[in-house]
């Protein structure tokens, strides 16, 4: 279910907007007259999402970029505001993840979820200012509860995370005055996602236990998400800065303890509780 606001001829551009949450935003920007700009990696997730959003009937424009790649990341804005002008509607949800204990993580592996996460966040919003529509542009960066929460196996992402809230702070400090607002969204556990496969419920058994340690007794949709989405790029959230807000079903960190406790057990660790 979705909230309907117009957003007709708006220029929105989702960075790491082909699959899960980041898609299901794009999707909800289209069907809401959007003009949606997607980037990620992989061609072929550009052009299945492109195929995707051009079915609501609007103008779709689809990118390859990595966001480690500061020089492509500019080039990806280039061709979109080119298509479609400036930006008024900015998300950026890059991110990469995988459970490991710190103390069996490769440098390597620390530092490539630090890239993408934190790094990729800055990248996207340091070459999309030049091109964001001022005063009005809105920003919502898609961060994680484990930014805030300590996580187990999860060193690496709750550093990014961290990083992109504070850098969600100061940017709202220092871009309020051009009228731009930044915030960033905490989903909890969104059921089909692929950061859900990866951090949640192995087994039916412990998908069941971690639906009921969510206080609202259920899974997030990507609906959810998109709505906040919505709510917070439209003229109602004009004087929401610098926030970080929850769609989590009430706090629901404990229910990837399931998860956490069977890569403990895959990696030998006695570290699960
Ligand atoms: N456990 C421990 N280390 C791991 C790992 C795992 N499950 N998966 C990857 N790594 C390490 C690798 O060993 C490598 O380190 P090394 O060079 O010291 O061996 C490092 O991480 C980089 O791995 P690589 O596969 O080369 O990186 P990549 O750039 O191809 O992929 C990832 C990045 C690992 C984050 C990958 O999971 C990804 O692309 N994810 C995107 C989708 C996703 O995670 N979505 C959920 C969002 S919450
Ligand atoms: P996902 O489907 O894997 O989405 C990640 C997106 O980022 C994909 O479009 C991916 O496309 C892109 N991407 C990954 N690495 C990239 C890179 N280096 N450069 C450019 N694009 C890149 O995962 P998801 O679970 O929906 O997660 C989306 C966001 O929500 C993430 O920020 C995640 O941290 C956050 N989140 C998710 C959950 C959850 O329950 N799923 C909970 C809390 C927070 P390519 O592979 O084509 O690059």
């Amino acid at each position: 279910m979705q909230i309907g606001i117009d957003f007709t001829d708006r220029h929105v551009v989702v960075f790491g907007g082909t699959t899960g949450i980041n898609f299901g935003i794009a999707d909800a920007f289209a069907r809401q007259g959007a003009r949606v700009t997607v980037a990620s990696r992989k061609r072929e997730n550009v052009d299945a999402a492109v195929a995707a959003l051009g079915a609501h009937g609007g103008q779709v424009c689809g990118v390859v970029a990595d966001v480690r790649d500061f020089d492509a990341v500019g080039a990806a804005f280039a061709t979109a505001v080119e298509k479609f002008g400036p930006i008024d509607v900015l998300i950026s949800g890059a991110a990469g993840n995988f459970l490991c204990e710190a103390k069996d993580m490769s440098s390597n592996g620390f530092k490539v979820v630090v890239d993408i996460d934190l790094v990729g966040t800055f990248h996207v919003l340091r070459q999309a200012h030049a091109h964001l529509r001022k005063p009005g542009a809105s920003v919502i960066n898609i961060t994680a509860p484990q930014s805030f929460v300590p996580m187990r196996y999860q060193a690496h992402a709750s550093a990014a995370k961290a990083g992109v809230d504070q850098l969600t702070r100061v940017l709202a400090l220092e871009w309020g005055v051009d009228g731009i607002r930044l915030n960033a969204i905490s989903p909890g556990p969104i059921d089909g996602t692929e950061g859900f496969r990866k951090l949640m419920a192995p087994t039916p058994q412990d998908r069941e236990f971690a639906r009921d340690q969510v206080p609202l007794q259920r899974f997030g949709t990507l609906d959810d998400v998109a709505n906040l989405a919505l709510f917070l790029a439209s003229p109602y959230g004009a004087y929401i800065s610098g926030a970080l807000i929850p769609c989590d079903g009430g706090g629901a960190f404990e229910s990837v303890k399931p998860a956490l406790e069977a890569a403990g057990r895959a990696q030998g660790s006695s570290n699960t509780r």
